[in-house]
């Protein structure tokens, strides 16, 4: 393939990307969304290896890592649980800066390319640094964070004394080395500089993400997308290949976009969840274990039966989904649930808070699985208000995102989170296993108010008993 045509092939490709991350925008275009995404990537992989820098003898070497890669790819993929998709993310995402630095390690090793001029050679040392810099940071961030979400490492976060101080130590040691790096005249002495900024930013990667707390993680996870993006952006720098600048960018842009929209979900400021210290005092995250709650009153406990009851009395419902809904995977008997109680008439719908369950969107994607339509499922934003004209609301395996803590008492590791206001309903009615807490790892005040009801076991298993009342 010609230069020109892997050039027209390229921004084919980028088009596809950003046509997909359109489609992304939107649940009803989002499988559309990731075909242009996939279409996007065969050509740019098709572009690549058969494109001018790509010799004969190296193909075969890169079939092999295809089929060797994609094949464990895709065994992961049908292996993981929808639960577990954000370990997986952070694990995929550790992988972009492990390549980041490797391929930073072998353009410095590789002596080959002649630099017209000494600028050239100083920009190509700066790409290198940084670029290696990034993905190091992104490497072992991800790696703890893989930890974190899957309950490996405990959702406390861990404060070192003065933490700040050793952050800017950090910084300038990493940018006294930058300049020994680019003095250094060849590669053994540039070698020893490039080492330890590596070993500073893996560590800087670990203290960053080992700082946040259980609640913050969200904002984690968007965050590690957005540097995975920028090193993905690195890489490309150093290999002049414009496809992987613009798609890293892609991902590094709209990273740091969703970032800013969990934060604002969260009502955290960004710099500071990265500077560490919100979302501390919690214990572990319930993937961890999930703590029982220390008990602050009575609970009234109802029967499937007795929830059926409510719910054929009631005019409009609000059903609130959470991560339990995903472990059960009880999305189909709600959309059962729903469309029988939409037969009746009653006025049913679906508030989504923002960071419901373990990953952006997740509810969306559960819900769409299960059919629910799309105009009835509504942002926290939007349905929020609802709530004191609703008669029930039906909170399934959700706790965090309904805590009125979060309003009502300022110490709380979640305090200012904006949540849904299902309290405000006639009656709400909690369908969980147990009183224990939910990720953030705090006593929800939800469960002891008068009007709430309790409705305990698998949330797949209650629903299923009743939707059978209901029929009944
Ligand atoms: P959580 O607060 O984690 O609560 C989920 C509840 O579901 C638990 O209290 C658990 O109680 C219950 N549950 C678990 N399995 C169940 C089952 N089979 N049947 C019925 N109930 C079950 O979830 P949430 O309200 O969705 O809030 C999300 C939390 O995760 C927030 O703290 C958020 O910050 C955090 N987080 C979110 C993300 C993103 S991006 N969305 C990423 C990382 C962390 P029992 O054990 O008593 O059943």
């Amino acid at each position: 393939m010609s230069a020109s045509l892997a050039t027209v092939a390229y921004i084919g490709a980028i088009i596809l990307f950003i046509m997909s991350l359109g489609g992304l925008s939107n649940p009803e275009t989002a499988r559309r969304g990731n075909f242009l995404g996939m279409a996007g990537m065969a050509l740019a992989v098709f572009a690549t290896v058969l494109g001018p820098r790509v010799t004969a003898a190296g193909i075969p070497w890169i079939v092999g890592a295809l089929v060797v890669g994609g094949a464990i790819g895709l065994y992961a993929a049908k292996k993981v649980q929808m639960t577990q998709m954000p370990e997986l993310v952070a694990l995929m995402h550790s992988l972009v800066g492990l390549a980041a630095c490797l391929v930073g390690f072998a353009s410095y090793v590789d002596t080959s390319t002649v630099f017209p001029t000494p600028v050239e050679k100083t920009i190509h040392e700066v790409e290198i640094y940084v670029g290696i810099l990034i993905g190091a940071v992104t490497f072992s961030g991800s790696v703890v964070a893989f930890g974190k979400l899957s309950g490996r490492i405990g959702g406390k976060p861990l404060l070192l004394p003065g933490r700040h101080l050793l952050n800017l130590a950090g910084l300038l040691v990493v940018v006294y080395f930058g300049y020994a790096f680019l003095q250094s005249h060849d590669v053994n002495a540039g070698m020893l500089p490039l080492l330890v900024m590596t070993v500073i930013a893996l560590l800087f990667g670990i203290h960053m993400v080992m700082a946040i707390g259980g609640a913050d993680m969200p904002v984690v996870v968007s965050m590690l997308n957005s540097y995975s993006g920028w090193a993905a952006a690195a890489t490309g720098f150093m290999l002049s290949n414009d496809l992987l600048i613009v798609t890293g960018a892609l991902v590094g842009s709209s990273g740091a976009i969703l970032s800013y929209i969990m934060c604002r979900a969260m009502n955290r400021n960004f710099i500071s969840v990265i500077a560490g210290g919100f979302g501390g005092g919690a214990p572990a995250p319930a993937a961890a274990g999930g703590a029982a709650a220390q008990p602050a009153g009575e609970v009234v406990p109802v029967s499937a039966a007795e929830t059926a009851e409510l719910l054929k009395e009631a005019k409009s419902v609000i059903i609130v989904p959470g991560y339990g809904m995903a472990v059960a995977q009880a999305q189909h008997t709600v959309f059962e649930i729903t469309k029988l109680l939409r037969d009746k008439g009653v006025n049913i719908r679906f508030g989504i808070h923002p960071v419901a369950g373990r990953m952006p969107g997740h509810m969306n994607v559960l819900l769409a699985e299960a059919k629910v339509p799309y105009d009835i499922v509504l942002e926290m934003d939007e349905i929020n208000d609802d709530f004191p004209e609703t008669d029930v609301t039906m909170v399934i395996g959700a706790n965090d995102i309904v805590n009125p803590a979060a309003q009502d008492d300022p110490t709380s590791p979640i305090a200012g989170m904006p949540v849904l206001e299902v309290w405000k309903a006639k009656t709400s009615i909690v369908m969980k296993r147990s009183m224990a807490s939910g990720y953030a790892g705090v006593d929800n005040p939800l469960f002891y108010k008068e009007n709430n009801r309790m409705l305990f076991g698998d949330a797949k298993k209650m629903l299923d008993e009743v939707l059978a009342a209901l029929r009944a």
